[in-house]
């Protein structure tokens, strides 16, 4: 082949090239002449038995042919793309009103951590965080639990190899808390915890707490009942009250159950309070003075307060929900409502 043959040649794939109707068509043509096994090997191997005096000539027309394809091949694929872009934005009709993106909003479950959490930051309290796999010594010992109390119970707990487990209730934190500072200390802890519970409609094997710990000198029982107070307002609005019975938890002395006014019949009665004018938040107590004890506090110098409730029972009680496994379940229709 001589130079002349090769610039025809040259010619004929840029034409071709150029022709080429669509991404496949392109490629072929692109394998034809400068694939591995196309044409372009083949005419450099005859390089070598060009005479010597030809062969710089020959060696710019080979360079020509190469570089005016490769060049080619890429015009030739942006020319396709830019079609079918333009042909896609042409499905557009301009006069149609638009489509806005869907906008995310939060789980209910975390509305509701968000909402409790800004209510106590606003009384001075910070948020605090513990692991949810935990020692028995945390979740049990520390809060003063007995060695044979029944929440220990394999029924109850789910116990992991090691002596570790997963956390029953946010109150392992309070220890985890106090054994590494010094009083006063005001914090809320928000986070998940596990019991071996069936579920059904209220009871769920993973759920939310969140706990609160105030501890400083002369903390009391009548602290606990206005700041109780104060946060049933904020969270349900001005007219709910609160209302103490009493009650046992290992780590509170005296231990309460909290009770709210009912927020929608203003404690009338009705479906959501079960006609009984109340409805039951969280347990609460003054923190028993062992477990300042173990966490290196001296009970004569300090004493608190503590609560703990359920995240996902404020969301049902205050977005109406009457099933807790709707909140798992993420079905997006479902949830957006709230
Ligand atoms: N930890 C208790 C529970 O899970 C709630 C609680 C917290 C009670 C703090 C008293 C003080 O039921």
């Amino acid at each position: 082949m001589d130079i002349k043959e090769v610039d025809g040649l040259t010619a004929q794939a840029l034409a071709e090239l150029a022709g080429a109707a669509d991404g496949t068509a392109l490629e072929a043509l692109r394998v034809k002449y400068i694939g591995r096994n196309g044409m372009l090997p083949g005419l450099m191997q005859g390089l070598k038995d060009v005479p010597a005096a030809d062969k710089p000539a020959m060696g710019q027309a080979l360079n020509r042919f190469k570089t005016g394809v490769t060049a080619a091949v890429a015009e030739r694929k942006a020319a396709l793309e830019a079609v079918a872009k333009a042909a896609k934005a042409g499905a557009f009709d301009l006069s149609l009103p638009g489509r806005w993106p869907r906008r995310g909003r939060l789980h209910p479950i975390q509305q509701l951590i968000d909402r409790t959490s800004a209510i106590f930051r606003r009384m001075g309290f910070t948020v605090a965080d513990g692991p949810d796999v935990e020692t028995e010594y945390y979740n049990f010992d520390a809060l003063n639990t007995p060695a044979d109390h029944v929440s220990r119970d394999v029924q109850d707990t789910f116990y992991l190899p090691g002596g570790l487990l997963l956390r029953t209730q946010t109150s392992a934190v309070q220890a985890r808390y106090m054994e590494s500072r010094k009083p006063p200390v005001r914090i809320v802890c928000p986070g998940r915890c596990y019991r071996r519970d069936t579920t059904d409609a209220t009871h769920s094997a993973n759920f939310h707490q969140i706990e609160g710990l105030y501890v400083d000198e002369k903390v009391s029982l009548a602290d606990l009942k206005g700041d109780i107070d104060h946060f049933a307002r904020e969270l349900m609005g001005p007219g709910v009250k609160s209302r103490f019975r009493t009650h046992f938890f290992p780590f509170t002395e005296p231990s309460v159950e909290v009770d709210f006014s009912c927020h929608m019949c203003g404690g009338k009665g009705c479906r959501v309070c079960k006609q009984s004018g109340w409805i039951e938040i969280m347990g609460a107590g003054m923190v028993d003075p062992n477990v300042f004890k173990l966490a290196g506090y001296d009970p004569e110098q300090v004493t608190g307060y503590a609560f703990g409730m359920g995240i996902e029972r404020l969301a049902m009680i205050l977005f109406g929900i009457d099933d807790i496994r709707r909140l798992y379940e993420n079905d997006v229709r479902y949830l957006a409502q709230f």
